[in-house]
């Protein structure tokens, strides 16, 4: 018998946990046929928990996270919150408290995928977005002055330490290199507006690259104009890094440009801790309950997670697993245009791994 992960499932609200249904499902079949054993445990984290107790999260939800191998979490999000309460609450703090400071957005074209950009397909849409996923706006510092006046001030401050742009930026280098594909990676920033933050993160990309990562390609975009090439010329890219709010910005350009919210995965990681993985998309509270939603955004989280915790040839198998359902079996990504329903398309995945 092979080795036992610990995983802690976050479902959490709307479509979330269909979606986690099924990509248990499949990580399930997988861990079968490549010999280990997921132990899973569910928490209740999201909206509706907080609508009956009051509570958004526990404090002891990180420390106890902390004991995992992994966390799986469905959708965070609930019509009757106030936006940015379980987000900030829930989502944000978990990445915060678990210093899961990457937030790694593989954007890459599946076959049979429809893609909105014209005349590309699956061999140019094929790259990677490494988000720094702790600072910047998101530290959350700044405040109101003269609040409800004519002279109302709002400020929120983008912060960097020295020390949070050069761990990103390592884990970017070490991630290009171990990727092996075009050995480029490609800082997107702002350095002709934000001289000070960009101009940090642009010396300390240079002086590391050109001191550690003599085998990495390095090049230089602006945030404006890496949405224009996404777009025109998305083959350009290999790996790009950026900042936080940047990175939240691109990686949705990107996702739309790889089918959308129906197969975006992404992973929140503490390349020294416990990281956690999710569907890029929302709660999606329009087709909660329907059995429509798309549960590949999901299945193909876990296999980020699979990777993630050791088990390479696994994740590669439930890679190709929905590489071949979107090739062959489903009609459209969209929630409700499938063509079948969400418990289909896991059932098919998990067939094919
Ligand atoms: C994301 C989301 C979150 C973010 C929100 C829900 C706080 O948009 O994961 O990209 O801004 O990081
Ligand atoms: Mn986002």
């Amino acid at each position: 018998m092979g080795k036992t992960y610990r995983i802690a499932v976050i479902p959490g609200d709307g479509t979330g946990p269909e979606v986690i249904a099924e990509g248990r499902k499949v990580l399930e079949v997988a861990a079968g046929k490549f010999g280990f054993s997921l132990d899973m445990a569910s928490f209740d984290f999201g909206g509706d928990r907080y609508l009956k107790t009051g509570e958004v999260l526990p404090d002891s939800a990180a420390s106890e996270l902390r004991g995992f191998h992994a966390i799986y979490l469905g959708a965070i999000g609930h019509p009757d919150v106030k936006p940015g309460i379980l987000e900030k609450g829930i989502l944000l703090r978990l990445r915060f408290e678990l210093d899961q400071y990457i937030n790694l957005r593989p954007v890459k074209l599946f076959p049979g995928v429809e893609t909105p950009l014209k005349n590309k397909g699956p061999a140019d849409i094929d790259y990677v977005v490494i988000r720094e996923n702790t600072g910047g706006i998101y530290t959350g510092i700044g405040g109101f002055s003269m609040k409800d006046t004519p002279n109302e001030v709002a400020s929120q401050n983008m912060l960097y330490t020295f020390a949070q742009v050069e761990r990103c930026l390592r884990y970017a280098f070490e991630y290009t290199r171990k990727r092996n594909k075009r050995k480029t990676l490609a800082l997107c920033g702002k350095t002709n507006v934000l001289t000070y933050v960009y101009d940090l993160w642009e010396r300390t990309f240079h002086a590391l690259g050109k001191k550690e990562y003599s085998d990495i390609k390095r090049e230089y975009y602006h945030v404006d104009a890496t949405c224009m090439w996404m777009v025109k010329n998305p083959e350009w890219f290999d790996v790009i890094v950026t900042g936080n709010m940047f990175g939240d910005i691109i990686t949705d350009l990107g996702a739309i440009t790889q089918g959308g919210m129906g197969i975006a995965a992404g992973g929140n990681i503490n390349p020294e801790g416990v990281s956690m993985f999710e569907p890029i998309g929302g709660s999606a509270p329009k087709y909660t309950g329907k059995n429509v939603i798309n549960p590949l955004a999901a299945i193909c989280a876990g296999s980020m997670m699979l990777d993630a915790i050791g088990e390479t040839e696994a994740a590669a198998a439930v890679e190709a697993a929905v590489m071949e359902v979107t090739r062959s079996s489903i009609e459209d990504l969209g929630a409700g245009k499938m063509g079948r329903s969400t418990s289909e398309v896991g059932d098919l995945v998990a067939e094919k791994v």
